[in-house]
C-alpha cells in the first residue's frame, strides 16, 4: 500500500518509519500541508495521511476522489478540518481516537503551574542573573475550583491530576459520564454555574457546530474576575479576540493557550525570522500573563508512537479487512447511516 504522508515532521518520520517496517507500506512523505494547491502530490498513492492543520474541505475531498483514492487516515482525535459531510459516500475518514490522553493532561497542568507560580519569568530571570522576586506571588491550586468542560479521556485525566492537587471540581459535559460525579470533590453543573463558580477553566471538548466560540465576551462576562482559561483542545473553542479584550480589562487572570484560532498559519512552524502577521496572536503572546505552546500538548513518545501504530494499523484493517473500528465517517455508508449519525 502507498501513503501520501502530509504535514511531515521529523518526529512523524522516527514514529512511522518503525511502525510500518515489514507491514507493506511504503510512506511517501511530503513536508508541505495537505491543500487544494497540493492534493495533487497524492496521486498514484492509495491512501492520504493527514494532521490536525491539513485542509480536507470539499474541494480536497473531490480532487482526491477524482485521483483514485478513497481513504483518509488521520493520526489526530479532532476531525473538526475535514468536511465530513461531503466526505460521506466519498472517503473513508480513519482517526486515532486516543493517543496518550496523558500528554494533553499532563501537559494543560504543566501550562496551569508554569502561569501561576511564573516558572516562566524565573526561568528567564535566573538566566540572567536576576534573582529578585518581585512580581513573581503566585496563588495555591489547592483549594481552588477548577471548571472542566469536556469530560472525556484527557477531561478525566485532568481531573484526577487536580483532585491530587486537592482542587474542588465542577464538570459540564453535553453527554455526562455516570460515574464521574461523587456529590463532593467532583460534581456535574450546568455551564453558567461552571463559569461563574471557577478559578480556573480547562476546556476539553471537541470543536464542533456546538462548541464553536463556546467561550466568548458573554462567556467570559459570566466567569470570575480574575479566572485562569486553559485551552489545550482546539483553538477555536475561544473566541480569541474576546479573550485578548477580557484580558486587557483585567477580567480574565490569565490564559495558557496551546491551541489558537488562527493556528493553521503559524504553528508548527519557525517564523521567528518574520514579522507575525496576525496581531491578535502576536498581542495574545505579548502579554505577561498569557502563554503559548504551539500545539505540543500531544507531543510525548508514548503518544508519537501511539499515533503511528494505531494509523498503521487502522490502514491495514480496512485495506486487509475491509472494515476499521476507528473509521469516523463511512464511504461506503447509505444516506440512511448518516441521518441516524452513524457517518460521524
Ligand atoms: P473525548 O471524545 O474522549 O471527550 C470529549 C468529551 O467532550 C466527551 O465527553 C463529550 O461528551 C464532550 N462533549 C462533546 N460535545 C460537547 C459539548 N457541546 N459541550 C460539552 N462537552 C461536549 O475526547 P478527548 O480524547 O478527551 O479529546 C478532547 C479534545 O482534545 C479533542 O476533541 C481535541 O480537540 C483535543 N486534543 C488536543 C490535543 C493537543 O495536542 N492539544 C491532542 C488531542 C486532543
Amino acid at each position: 500500500m502507498k501513503l501520501a504522508f502530509f504535514d511531515t515532521k521529523p518526529y512523524d518520520r522516527v514514529a512511522f518509519d518503525r511502525a510500518v517496517e515489514g507491514r507493506g507500506i511504503e510512506i511517501k512523505y511530503f513536508e508541505t500541508k495537505l491543500t487544494e494547491d497540493t492534493v495533487e502530490l497524492a496521486a498514484g498513492h492509495d491512501a492520504v495521511c493527514a494532521f490536525v492543520n491539513d485542509t480536507v474541505n470539499a474541494a480536497v475531498i473531490d480532487r482526491l476522489t477524482a485521483l483514485g483514492i478513497g481513504t483518509l487516515a488521520l493520526r489526530s482525535a479532532g476531525f473538526n478540518n475535514v468536511d465530513m459531510k461531503h466526505a460521506f459516500g466519498r472517503l473513508h475518514v480513519l482517526r486515532v481516537p486516543a493517543y496518550s490522553p496523558y500528554a494533553v493532561a499532563e501537559h494543560t497542568m504543566a501550562l496551569l503551574l508554569t502561569s501561576v507560580r511564573r516558572i516562566h519569568k524565573a526561568y528567564i530571570r535566573t538566566r540572567d542573573f536576576n534573582f529578585s522576586l518581585a512580581g513573581m506571588t503566585g496563588f495555591d491550586l489547592h483549594g481552588k475550583t477548577v471548571g472542566v468542560i469536556g469530560t472525556g479521556r484527557i477531561g478525566r485525566v485532568f481531573i484526577d491530576i487536580c483532585r491530587g492537587f486537592g482542587m474542588r471540581v465542577l464538570a459540564y459535559d453535553k453527554f455526562p459520564a455516570k460515574d464521574l460525579d461523587n456529590g463532593d470533590t467532583v460534581r456535574y453543573v450546568a455551564l453558567d454555574t461552571l463559569l461563574a463558580e471557577s478559578d480556573i477553566l480547562s476546556l476539553h471538548c471537541p470543536l464542533t457546530e456546538d462548541t464553536y466560540h463556546l467561550i466568548d465576551g458573554e462567556a467570559l462576562k459570566k466567569c470570575r474576575r480574575g479566572v485562569v482559561l486553559l485551552n489545550t483542545s482546539r483553538g477555536a473553542l475561544v473566541d480569541a479576540e474576546a479573550l485578548l479584550a477580557a484580558i486587557k480589562s483585567r477580567h480574565v487572570g490569565a490564559a495558557c493557550l496551546d491551541v489558537y484560532e488562527e493556528e493553521s498559519d503559524f504553528f508548527f512552524e519557525d517564523h521567528s525570522g518574520h514579522i507575525l502577521e496576525d496581531d491578535t496572536l502576536a498581542r495574545l503572546i505579548s502579554m505577561p500573563n498569557v502563554i503559548v505552546s504551539s500545539h505540543q500538548a500531544f507531543l510525548t513518545e508514548e503518544a508519537l508512537a501511539n499515533i503511528a501504530d494505531t494509523t498503521v494499523g487502522n490502514l491495514l484493517a480496512l485495506f486487509e479487512d475491509g472494515q476499521c473500528q476507528n473509521e469516523v465517517c463511512y464511504k461506503n455508508g447509505t444516506a440512511e447511516d448518516c441521518k441516524s449519525g452513524k457517518c460521524f
